[in-house]
């Protein structure tokens, strides 16, 4: 008998290099504003790292940078060593808002990017309806998303994101419009995707404990211009669980990254 097809296929995680980038940002009144100063990271394929950093020092910055939507003032990104100058086939994006088009239905906004490039649409539903049943979504396909939840019209944004099998997948604070306990869910069931997917991950978030839990890596950005303040590797074995909250690893890296802040005046002690 032939073996089930997998939920979805593992993709080849791409490899992201950020070189010595700087972006200023022209202001109205002539003046300009650093925005990034001299970011210099490497991430590896199939890598989840998590950035955090507090509002303002340049963190939607740096992921539209790499998702080329906008231009590099200095320094170079390369994707699989390939210098990023537009948005590239391989690079999907999640926003802090989902971002749904709503005259169109759940299974027509994740098709959206596959018309965009002119992709034969019926080479990507069997993927599209896989990646709905992941989420809990299978039998929302027709419905609009006046219809939907906030964290059901989030996991179709992510199911868009995912469909067109991106190499890297940027998420720009993507669980924060979410109530407290949608979010857990959300994180768990983010977890459980990338396992599956093997995409490279880089997520944007305020929480500091979010970024412990995803990331292989949490890279925490000083106040503006950001910079990348500390590099930090997370030996949390996987799947990871909300009990992995109280290892005492996972709290030692919480308050590291707490400790950070507190020096940059960030949070207060
Ligand atoms: N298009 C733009 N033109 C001018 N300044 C900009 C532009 N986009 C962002 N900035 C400025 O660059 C700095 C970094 O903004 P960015 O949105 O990257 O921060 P952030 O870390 O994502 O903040 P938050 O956590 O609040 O989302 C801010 O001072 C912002 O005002
Ligand atoms: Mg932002």
């Amino acid at each position: 008998m032939k073996e089930p097809a997998p939920v979805t296929a593992r993709l080849h995680g791409v490899s992201v290099a950020i070189e010595n980038v700087t972006k200023t940002y022209e202001l109205r009144d002539g003046g300009d504003l650093l925005a990034l100063d001299r970011v210099d990271l490497t991430i590896a394929p199939g890598e989840f790292v998590s950035i955090v950093g507090p509002s303002g020092c340049g963190k939607s910055t740096l992921l539209s940078l790499v998702a080329g939507l906008v231009p590099v003032s200095t320094g170079k990104i390369l994707i699989d060593g390939e210098e990023v100058r537009r948005p590239h086939a391989k690079v999907g994006v999640v926003f802090q808002t989902d971002l749904l088009l709503y005259w169109r239905s759940v299974m027509d906004n994740i098709m959206l990017p596959i018309e965009i490039k002119g992709w034969r649409r019926r080479d990507y539903l069997p993927r599209a309806a896989r990646l709905l049943e992941q989420v809990g979504l299978a039998g929302f396909e027709s419905k609009y998303p006046s219809e939907l939840s906030g964290g059901m019209r989030q996991r179709t944004a992510i199911c868009r994101a995912l469909v067109q099998e991106p190499g890297l997948l940027l998420m720009d604070e993507p669980f924060g419009a979410l109530d407290a306990l949608t979010r857990e869910q959300m994180i768990i069931d983010l977890q459980a995707m990338w396992l599956s997917v093997g995409s490279t991950v880089l997520f944007i978030t305020h929480s500091i404990e979010e970024a412990v839990f995803l990331a292989d890596r949490v890279l925490v950005m000083s106040p503006r211009p950001g910079r990348i303040d500390l590099d930090r590797t997370i030996e949390i074995p996987r799947p990871r669980s909300w009990r992995s909250r109280t290892d005492a690893k996972f709290i030692e890296y919480m308050s590291e990254i707490r400790g950070i802040f507190e020096t940059r005046g960030v949070l207060k002690a």
